[in-house]
Order: structure tokens, then C-alpha cells, then sequence
């Protein structure tokens, strides 16, 4: 069909998790106020260029870090993101690691979702218009693999696919839960991906998450159990490789394309099913 040969101008959007608070190399940034009908954002937004791609970084905790995960307005982070025309977002975020393989330092370029979050709005739809959006492959292939290969090529230890479990917290989870979640073939635990991935989704943005592993959570028994001095340490010793990770995908997801393979950008077509007004 025809849209599917429109050109795309990316705008690259960057939702930093604990540990990220700016992008380096930014040039013309400023900090902009941005409200949405979902209310305020986690923050202002970073607005600036990198190599001539236009990009909008947002600390997801705010900067300072006092939202907490079930605190942060992932309606008003995405309709902000939106607002500002971003097309393609990179979440950056801490986990756990639920595998002895993924040993923390590890880049985990995550492919699945196990949505474990209670108290969250998960939708921008409902009260008169209803939408099912599939999230059959939550996050965006082409974006994926464009994280995958540059971590790659900057030598990180970079794994493609896994399943990202998603917990309400704040409390880091019990041994039995995270036994459970293992016995569930999920790969890392975090606190902020649901329902940001189903948004950004529903509001047809490409979305994709590097997940950070920062510990081995609670189960391993050579380990102990995850606590935040440890995640901080981990976070520290990385920062500098999240940080050059992020630089280097930004052009390289700068470059005018066609509409994305993966769909994302289309996720409303047939998903709408109240009847228009007549
Ligand atoms: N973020 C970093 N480590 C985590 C863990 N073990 N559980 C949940 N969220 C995390």
C-alpha cells in the first residue's frame, strides 16, 4: 500500500532508567517544558543534535530520581515524546538478571514481555474509544537489531533476545517470585517497561529497551541478594558504555528511511473497534 513507502525523517527519543541522565555529545540542547492531556512528564525533555539527528532524551525517574516505578506517568512520558515528533525510542534500563549467564555488566537487547505490574493504567484507550493493539513482539525488531549491532561493535557483552519481566516493586522481589519467574524461562527483572512499551505502541512510536543487568537479583546462591548499593556499583562501573551505546546508536538510527518493517508505526490500522459516530 501506499503509506508503506512514505519516507520517515526519524526523530530519535531516548528514555534513560537509573544511571542515565544525559546524552553526551548533544549539541544545541535545551530543556524543554512539555505538557500533555495525561499531565506532566517525568521532567523536562532534552532536546538537541547528534550528527545532525534531531533527538529527545527524558530521565524516566526525573532528574534527581524521585519518581518511583509506580509513581511515573508513562502516559504523559510518551504523549510528550510524541508531541515533540519522535518516531523511534531507546529505553535504557537497570535489571536483574534471572539467568547465570547473564552475568551483570551484560547488554541484553530484550524481544519478550511478562507483564507482572498491578497498579498500573496500562491503555490511552477506553472511556468511548476502544483500541486492541497487538503486542505479539512487544518491542521493535528493527530498532533491536540496530542496538544489537552497535553494542556489538563497541565490544560490549551484548546478547539479542530475552524476556523482560516486569514487577510492580518498589520492594525487589521474594526468592520464591524470583524462582518462579525463572521456572518461566523469563531472562531479566526490571520495574519500568510495562506498560511504556504498550504505550509507545499504542501510539504508533518504534520502541525497543537495552536492558542494563546490574545483579543477579535474589536467587543465585553464590550471590547475594540484590540490593541498591549493589545496582549503583554495577550502574557506575557501566555508565560509560550505556552512555557510548546510546551516542553511537542515535545516527544510525538518523537515517531517512521507509515506514518500519516491524509495523509499529501503523499498530492503529484494524485495531480501533468502537463503531465511528454516525
Ligand atoms: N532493577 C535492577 N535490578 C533489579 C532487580 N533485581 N529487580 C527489579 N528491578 C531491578
Amino acid at each position: 500500500n501506499d503509506a508503506s513507502l512514505m519516507s520517515v525523517k526519524p526523530v530519535i527519543g531516548i528514555i534513560g532508567g537509573s544511571g542515565l541522565y544525559d546524552i553526551s555529545g548533544l549539541t544545541d540542547q535545551q530543556w524543554v517544558t512539555v505538557e500533555t492531556p495525561w499531565g506532566s512528564p517525568s521532567d523536562q525533555l532534552l532536546t538537541g543534535n547528534l550528527n545532525g539527528v534531531s533527538c529527545v532524551f527524558l530521565p524516566r525517574h526525573g532528574r534527581g530520581h524521585g519518581i518511583s516505578p509506580s509513581e511515573v506517568n508513562y502516559h504523559a512520558n510518551i504523549a510528550a515524546m510524541k508531541k515533540l515528533g519522535v518516531t523511534d525510542i531507546v529505553s535504557v534500563s537497570a535489571v536483574g538478571s534471572l539467568k547465570e549467564e547473564l552475568a551483570p555488566g551484560t547488554f541484553v537487547v530484550v524481544d519478550q514481555v511478562i507483564d507482572r505490574t498491578r497498579l498500573r493504567n496500562k491503555s490511552f484507550f477506553g472511556t468511548g474509544l476502544v483500541a486492541h493493539v497487538s503486542l505479539a513482539d512487544p518491542f521493535c525488531q528493527r530498532i533491536g537489531q540496530v542496538l544489537f549491532e552497535n553494542a556489538k561493535t563497541l565490544g560490549l557483552s551484548v546478547v539479542q533476545g530475552g524476556t523482560y519481566l516486569v514487577m510492580e516493586g518498589p520492594q525487589f522481589s521474594t526468592r520464591a517470585e524470583s524462582n518462579l519467574y525463572r521456572s518461566w524461562g523469563a531472562s531479566v527483572i526490571g520495574m519500568t517497561n510495562m506498560p511504556e512499551a504498550a504505550l509507545a505502541r499504542e501510539a504508533e512510536i518504534c520502541y525497543a529497551t537495552v536492558a542494563m543487568v546490574t545483579d543477579y537479583d535474589c536467587w543465585h546462591e553464590d550471590h547475594d541478594a540484590v540490593s541498591v548499593e549493589a545496582v549503583i556499583k554495577t550502574l557506575t562501573a557501566n555508565a560509560s558504555n550505556a552512555r557510548s551505546l546510546v551516542s553511537k546508536v542515535i545516527p544510525s538510527l538518523g537515517h531517512t528511511r521507509k515506514e518500519c518493517y516491524a509495523g509499529c508505526c501503523h499498530a492503529l490500522n484494524h485495531a480501533i473497534i468502537t463503531a465511528p459516530h454516525k
